[in-house]
């Protein structure tokens, strides 16, 4: 099994495994989970996810402690979050019982994908909710499928836990202020192209989103959320078009724990001059410190002091959320599924 990939250089990528399990609702009740080795799904030409973007995804990982054992992070809070998802943009979505039993079949199915505890990779697990049901009216189907699918991965940012450079956004939105960015929906992963796009091309490992009705506030960064150190606070945004990170959920439980005062406000961009330190946060990003943020607004840049390596608070963090998800520490808060 250790031999199966090369562990410790996996990319973030799509890498096909074993099976996928998938779920159907129609005529008032989902099917029976079904498991298959298809990598694709045969739907009709006018089903709503195609047309009018009825669909919302998940992200979570599974981990191989150094005991063995496959360690699922906080199932239960990606269940509702789904539910949220779904049920604002009017789709049947999966309670969180069978989404459980779906996300614990996938991940056993493919066991010989979780990659093992010292390479530091993980298995990445993807639930999608699309409506695929026809319609040629604006409405919400009459049809949905939800499937699960697994890849294992390496680190979102090549640096791995590194500082990254991020340029600020002014000229795009990813969501209105009260628009779908709370949820995970796929038109707010569209609306965001353009500023990634910006980013790489100037060489930003990533964009950092302001608030959209005045673009004063620090809103999230990329596919991640925003926080900042101040003395011993731990402060991130409040903000209606960002989404409810777990990760940053997890990381306010572990600095409030720290004896870190917890702080979620508005942060004035100009604020970022006065963090010790500043990180992006995510299931796939973990935590990423950032180093550099340019402001090309004001042509201002902002530099943490600990701009070539990560900081004290960002990695005592860092390395508390992953002992949790490798099982090196006690699973205190109820966050870990085991997978026997
Ligand atoms: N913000 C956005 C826009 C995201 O896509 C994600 C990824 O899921 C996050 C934040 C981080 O959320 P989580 O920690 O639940 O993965
Ligand atoms: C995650 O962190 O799980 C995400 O969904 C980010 C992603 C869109 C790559």
């Amino acid at each position: 099994m250790s031999n199966l990939l090369d562990w410790a250089n996996l990319p973030f990528g799509y890498m096909r495994t074993d099976y996928n399990v998938r779920c159907i609702w129609k005529d008032g009740a989902w099917g029976k989970l079904e498991v298959t080795s298809s990598e694709y799904l045969m739907m009709h030409m006018a089903a709503t996810c195609l047309h009018y973007g009825q669909e919302a995804f998940e992200g979570l990982k599974a981990f191989r402690g150094r005991d063995g054992k496959i360690r699922i992070f906080r199932i239960r809070a990606n269940a509702r979050r789904m539910k949220t998802s779904g049920e604002y943009i009017k789709m049947k979505s999966p309670d969180e019982e069978l989404f459980v039993e779906a996300i614990r079949l996938a991940v056993k199915l493919n066991e010989r994908f979780v990659p093992p505890c010292e390479s530091g990779a993980s298995l990445y697990i993807r639930p999608l909710l699309i409506g695929t049901g026809a319609q040629v009216g604006v409405s919400p189907a009459q049809e949905y499928t939800f499937l699960v699918f697994v890849t294992p991965v390496g680190p979102y940012f090549k640096s791995g836990f590194k500082p990254v450079d991020v340029i600020i956004t002014r000229d795009t939105d990813r969501a209105a202020p009260l628009g779908t960015g709370h949820i995970k929906v796929g038109g707010n992963y569209a609306a965001s192209l353009p500023a990634l796009d910006v980013a790489h091309h100037q060489g930003y490992a990533t964009c950092l989103y302001l608030d959209a009705r005045e673009k004063k506030y620090i809103d999230e960064c990329g596919p991640a959320n925003f926080f900042g150190i101040k003395g011993n606070s731990y402060v991130t945004p409040d903000s209606h078009s960002v989404l409810p990170s777990i990760t940053n959920d997890s990381l306010m439980t572990l600095a409030a724990d720290m004896g870190m005062k917890v702080e979620r406000r508005h942060i004035p961009v100009e604020e970022l001059a006065d963090f010790s330190e500043a990180g992006q946060c995510g299931t796939a990003a973990v935590i990423s410190p950032l180093g550099k943020v340019f402001d090309p607004g004001t042509n201002k840049v902002y530099e943490f002091p600990d701009s070539r390596k990560a900081g004290n608070v960002c990695e005592v963090l860092y390395n508390k959320l992953r002992a949790i998800q490798f099982g090196d520490a006690p699973d205190t808060y109820g966050w870990v599924d085991i997978i026997d």
